[in-house]
C-alpha cells in the first residue's frame, strides 16, 4: 500500500508552482457566479445586509471547506471519486465515501451542461456589442435582443456549441500545458478588464450611490431566505462541495501551502465579486434603472446603460469579453474531475476522454439551449431542464457534498492526517480550522438543506 508519507503522485501531473495553483483556482472560483448571479442576487435582496451575509458565509464555511477539499484532493492524489474511496479506505476502512466523489464528478457534469448556455450568451454579446447593436438602444429593443438570443434555439446551440469547443480546446492539452498557460493569461487580463470597469463606474456612474447600496446593511430587506441564499452562493461562487477544488488540489505541489492558497484564492474571489457589484450598481442608478431587476440585470439592463453612454460600444464589448473569459476558466474546472476520473479509472487517453465527455455535456447542454424556447413548457422536477438542473446542483448536491466533505476531513480524517496536510504553524489555526470543518460548516449547511426542502418555511422560519 501506498503511505501517505511515500506521497503519492497525480497521472495527471503537477502546477508548476504556487501562483500556477492560485490562478487556476481563482479561476475555477471566479465565474459567471461572481459577475452575473451575484450582482443581481444583491440587487434581489436588498443589497448591504444580503452582502454582509454572503462575506460572514465565504469566511466561516466557505474557507474551511476550500481547505478541506484541497487536502483531501492532494493526500489522494487522483480524481474525487478515487480519492475519497482511497482516503476512506485508510481513514475508516470503508471505501464508500467514494460516492461523495461520484456526486461531485456528476454534479459538475450537470452544472456544466446549462452554465455552457449562459456563457455562451456572453460570447454572442462580445460580438453583438462590438457591431455597435446596444448604441442608443432603448428597453424593447434590448430585451428583443435577449429575447431573440434565447428564444433563437439555432443561435442559442450555436454559442453553446462554441462554448463547449473552448473549453475542450483548452482541457485536450492537459494540466500544465492546457490549464495553466490558459489561465496564466486569462486570470490578469480578467483583473485589468475588471479594474479598467471600476475606473469608468467611478467617473461616470452615482458610485457613492453604489457604495451605500452595496455596503449598508439594512436588516429590514433581508429575509430568511435571503440569509440561505447567501449560503448557497458562497458554496457556488468559490466552486465548493462538487469535486473540482478537490480535482485541482491532486495536482498541487507539495510544498504550496493549502492555508495561504486558499485565504488568496477565496480574497480574490469575493474581491472581484464586490468590484464587479461596485462596477454595476452605480451605473444601475446613474441611469435610472432597478438593481432589483433579477437575472436579466447583465443581459439586459447593462446593454441599455452602455449602449446610452459615450464610449458604451468599447465598455460593453469589454465586459463582455471578461464575463467570457471567467466563465471559460470555470467551466475548464467543472469539466476536469469528470476527465480526470475517466482518463484514470477506464485507461482512455485525455484527449479522447475529454473529447467524449465534452459531446455528452454538450448534448445534454441542448436541454438546457430548448428550455427557453421549444421546450419552455416542458416540465421536469423544478421547472425547465435549465431551472431544474440549477435547482438540482445548487440546492441538493452542492450543499450535500460541501456537507460530506467537512465531516469527512473533520470527523472521519485523523487528526494525524489533516494537521500533516494543512501544516499550519499556529495551533490555534489549526484549531480553528478544524472546528469550523466539525461544525460550523456541517450545520450550516443542513439550514441549506432544509431551506431547499421547505421546512424551515413550513416552521414558518423561511421561504
Ligand atoms: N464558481 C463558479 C462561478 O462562480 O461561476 C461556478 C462553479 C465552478 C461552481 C465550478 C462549481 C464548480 F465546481
Amino acid at each position: 500500500m501506498v503511505t501517505s508519507e511515500a506521497r503519492r503522485r497525480s497521472p495527471q501531473g503537477s502546477w508548476t508552482s504556487r501562483l500556477a495553483f492560485v490562478l487556476a483556482l481563482s479561476g475555477a472560483a471566479v465565474g459567471l457566479g461572481n459577475i452575473w448571479k451575484f450582482p443581481y442576487i444583491a440587487g434581489v435582496n436588498g443589497g448591504g445586509a444580503f452582502v454582509l451575509i454572503y462575506l460572514v458565509c465565504v469566511f466561516a464555511v466557505g474557507l474551511p471547506i476550500m481547505m478541506s477539499e484541497i487536502l483531501i484532493g492532494r493526500r489522494g492524489r487522483r480524481n474525487p471519486i478515487a480519492t475519497m474511496g482511497l482516503l476512506g479506505e485508510e481513514e475508516s476502512g470503508n471505501r464508500k465515501w467514494s460516492l461523495v466523489g461520484l456526486l461531485g464528478v456528476g454534479g459538475s457534469f450537470i452544472i456544466l451542461s446549462y452554465y455552457s448556455v449562459v456563457a455562451g450568451w456572453a460570447v454572442a454579446y462580445i460580438f453583438e456589442s462590438v457591431s455597435g447593436d446596444f448604441a442608443g438602444a432603448n428597453p424593447d429593443q434590448i430585451t428583443a435582443i435577449f429575447g431573440g438570443l434565447t428564444g433563437n434555439w439555432v443561435a442559442s446551440a450555436f454559442w453553446h456549441t462554441l462554448f463547449m469547443g473552448m473549453t475542450v480546446f483548452v482541457v485536450v492539452r492537459g494540466v500544465v500545458q492546457g490549464l495553466e498557460r490558459a489561465v496564466r493569461v486569462l486570470m490578469p487580463v480578467l483583473l485589468g478588464l475588471l479594474l479598467l470597469l471600476l475606473g469608468y463606474s467611478m467617473v461616470e456612474g452615482e458610485f457613492v450611490q453604489g457604495l451605500i447600496f452595496m455596503f449598508e446593511p439594512r436588516f429590514d430587506e433581508l429575509t430568511p431566505t435571503g440569509v440561505l441564499s447567501a449560503l448557497g452562493h458562497a458554496f457556488f461562487t468559490l466552486s465548493i462541495g462538487m469535486g473540482a477544488v478537490m480535482a485541482y488540489g491532486a495536482y498541487v505541489p507539495d510544498n504550496v501551502s493549502i492555508s495561504a492558497t486558499s485565504v488568496t484564492v477565496v480574497g480574490m474571489d469575493t474581491g472581484i465579486a464586490l468590484i464587479t457589484g461596485l462596477v454595476i450598481f452605480p451605473i444601475v442608478f446613474a441611469n435610472g434603472l432597478d438593481p432589483a431587476e433579477g437575472p436579466g440585470l447583465i443581459f439586459v439592463t447593462l446593454p441599455l446603460a452602455f449602449g446610452n453612454i459615450p464610449g458604451g460600444t468599447i465598455v460593453a464589448t469589454t465586459f463582455f469579453l471578461l464575463l467570457s473569459f471567467a466563465a471559460w476558466t470555470s467551466a475548464i474546472s467543472l469539466i476536469e474531475p469528470v476527465v480526470a476520473w475517466v482518463t484514470e479509472s477506464r485507461g482512455i487517453s485525455r484527449p479522447a476522454a475529454t473529447i467524449g465527455i465534452g459531446v455528452a455535456i454538450w448534448a445534454l447542454g441542448l436541454l438546457s439551449v430548448l428550455s427557453f424556447n421549444a421546450m419552455a413548457d416542458v416540465n421536469f422536477m423544478w421547472g425547465t431542464y435549465f431551472d431544474s438542473a440549477d435547482f438540482l446542483t445548487s440546492n441538493i448536491m452542492l450543499p450535500a457534498g460541501g456537507f460530506a466533505i467537512a465531516v469527512f476531513a473533520g470527523w472521519i480524517m485523523s487528526r494525524r492526517s489533516t494537521a500533516g496536510e494543512l501544516r499550519l504553524t499556529n495551533p490555534a489555526a489549526y484549531r480553528l480550522w478544524r472546528f469550523a470543518s466539525r461544525f460550523v460548516a456541517p450545520a450550516a449547511v443542513v439550514l441549506i438543506f432544509l431551506n431547499a426542502i421547505g421546512v424551515l418555511g413550513w416552521l414558518g422560519m423561511g421561504g
